[in-house]
């Protein structure tokens, strides 16, 4: 998928300023930055859900995107059971739906006997994977995955990173991956793009931008991630530093 120069305009505010990104098929892009920085718009862009006051996005399927969401609590109907909500959208004959959504079920790796239960019954991490479930259901080529871990506890939050790199690899999934955490991002993505205040500032390989960030704010974002600070100066020349 090939977006160029796109722009979303809420009345005079610019969320999205002339953005350009190439997603290749079969790719991971994190896309990375702070809180309103334009992340979501840009994704809702992409699946017509926000409104694009310029540039063209080409390349991109019709009804093969995606998205899952950050919030696994509101997007599955409590009246439903799981099952029901995996079902939904399936279009096939009733009697092929209950091995579809065993078979959905199982790739991100929930018991089948889920599908009885509802989602109060579930815990925040088990919702999400019914969440990518339903997403699947659709066989998309590309997947948006929108602060997908950002409402989990972090000791869930791996295992959902290792999901959808297992799912990518499985499937040969288009990603695009979105976290406030480059942490997150770098975990799932092969290409970095940095947000801010709806441009990108800056894209490259993700070790690359990782480990010779050229943009002061990817370095600020970097300083906000222990894990990656500690290994990278934030500003001035870079020191040889051996830990
Ligand atoms: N429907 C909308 N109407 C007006 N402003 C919006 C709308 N959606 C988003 N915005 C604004 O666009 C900016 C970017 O928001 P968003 O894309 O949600 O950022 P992020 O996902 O990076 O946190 C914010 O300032 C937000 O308030
Ligand atoms: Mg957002």
């Amino acid at each position: 998928m090939n977006i160029t120069d796109l722009t979303v305009r809420y009345g005079s505010f610019t969320a999205v300023d002339g953005v350009s990104l190439d997603i290749p098929p079969g790719g991971a892009v994190g896309l990375v930055g702070e809180s309103g920085s334009g992340k979501s718009t840009l994704a809702r862009a992409l699946v017509g859900l926000a409104p694009v006051s310029g540039g063209t996005i080409t390349g991109l399927p019709p009804g093969r995107t995606q998205m899952v969401f950050q919030d696994p609590y509101h997007s599955l109907d409590p009246r439903l059971t799981i099952g029901a909500s995996v079902a939904e959208g399936l279009r096939l004959p009733r009697r092929e739906r209950e091995a579809e959504v065993g078979r959905l079920l199982e790739l991100v790796t929930l018991d089948p006997a889920v599908a009885s239960r509802y989602p109060r019954e579930l815990s925040g991490g088990q919702r999400q994977r019914v969440a990518i479930a339903r997403a699947l259901g659709a066989r998309p080529e590309l997947l948006i995955a929108d602060e997908i871990t950002s409402a989990l506890d972090v000791s869930v939050q791996g295992a959902i990173l290792n999901l959808i790199r297992d799912l990518r690899a499985r499937l040969g999934l288009t990603v695009l991956f979105i976290s406030h955490n480059l942490a997150v991002v770098r975990y799932v993505a092969d290409v970095i793009a940095v947000m801010r205040g709806g441009r990108l500032v800056e894209v490259g390989p993700a070790d690359e931008v990782i480990h010779n960030p050229r943009d002061d704010y990817t370095r600020a974002l970097m300083a906000a991630v222990p894990s990656i600070g500690d290994r990278l100066p934030v500003s001035g020349e870079r020191r040889a530093t051996r830990r």
